[in-house]
């Protein structure tokens, strides 16, 4: 059975304050009923993941990170390792965002690297995949999503895979208010199930964690988290505001 996982991904929004503000409202206004029914993360940015984990910490509100390095320790000036960011509290840590990989040119090969570097310090990689709009309109999708999975989850063997969820972030629908449908999103999933089912086997495919990501609000949640396949939510603009968001959560814990 697989839990609904609803996740704020903040990007690089708000300073520590505007951040610790932010976690006590949205704490405040989730119950320990809907977190029962539902997980829920918040990756605020790293100058901020120390006051969120103490803001959530007696809460059943998980924490995560936006990146993460692939290296150990060391002279790395800049980034942040594994090890660092277990000490703050993660649980999670996104991987392989469109925005770091068309902005920070991150490649299938460099995900690859930080997921088994998550993996290693038990780190839950959230593994973003998904088409820009030109491959979606020259139906080159599939053939992306596909390349982006199994090159970003070489090497990485059939237990390993259990601790990864998987979001699902057409590029052409994050911020741009274009979500996909919930038959569109549906069917992506079920073709990143058969991509895992041939990598791995049925049973794996079954049960890891596909999310929807790109455009999701407190209006279309509930019809975009009853739709098949879909596991959860990764939420950008929506999960800035702590009414929006509990809202989602709300709703997906009201989801048979
Ligand atoms: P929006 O919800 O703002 O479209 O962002 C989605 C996203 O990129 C989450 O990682």
């Amino acid at each position: 059975m697989r839990r609904k996982l609803i996740a704020g991904n903040w990007k690089m929004n708000l300073t520590y304050k505007e951040s610790e503000k932010l976690a006590k409202e949205i704490t405040a206004k989730i119950e320990q009923k809907e977190l029962n029914k539902v997980d829920v993360l918040l990756c605020p940015t790293f100058v901020s993941l120390g006051i969120v984990n103490k803001t959530i910490k007696d809460n059943d509100i998980k924490l995560g990170a936006q990146n993460i390095s692939y290296e150990n320790n060391g002279a790395f000036t800049g980034e942040v390792s594994a090890e660092i960011l277990k000490s703050a509290g993660c649980e999670y840590v996104i991987i392989g965002h469109s925005e770091r990989r068309s902005y920070f040119h991150e490649s299938n090969a460099v995900i690859n690297k930080k997921i088994k570097k998550a993996i290693e310090f038990a780190l839950k990689p959230v593994f973003c995949v998904g088409e820009s709009l030109i491959e979606r309109e020259d139906e080159i999708y599939e053939g992306i999503i596909e390349k982006q999975i199994t090159e970003g989850l070489t090497g990485i063997d059939a237990e390993q895979i259990s601790e990864i969820v998987i979001a699902y972030e057409p590029v052409w629908a994050i911020g741009t208010g274009l979500n996909a449908t919930p038959d569109q999103a549906s069917q992506i999933h079920s073709f990143i199930r058969k991509v895992i089912q041939k990598l791995y086997n049925e049973k794996t495919a079954n049960e890891i964690l596909i999310l929807y990501g790109g455009s999701v609000n407190e209006k279309n949640s509930a019809e975009m988290l009853s739709a098949e396949g879909i596991d959860g939510a990764l939420i950008g603009g929506a999960s800035l505001k702590s009414d929006d968001f509990a809202m989602i959560v709300k709703k997906a814990a009201q989801i048979k």
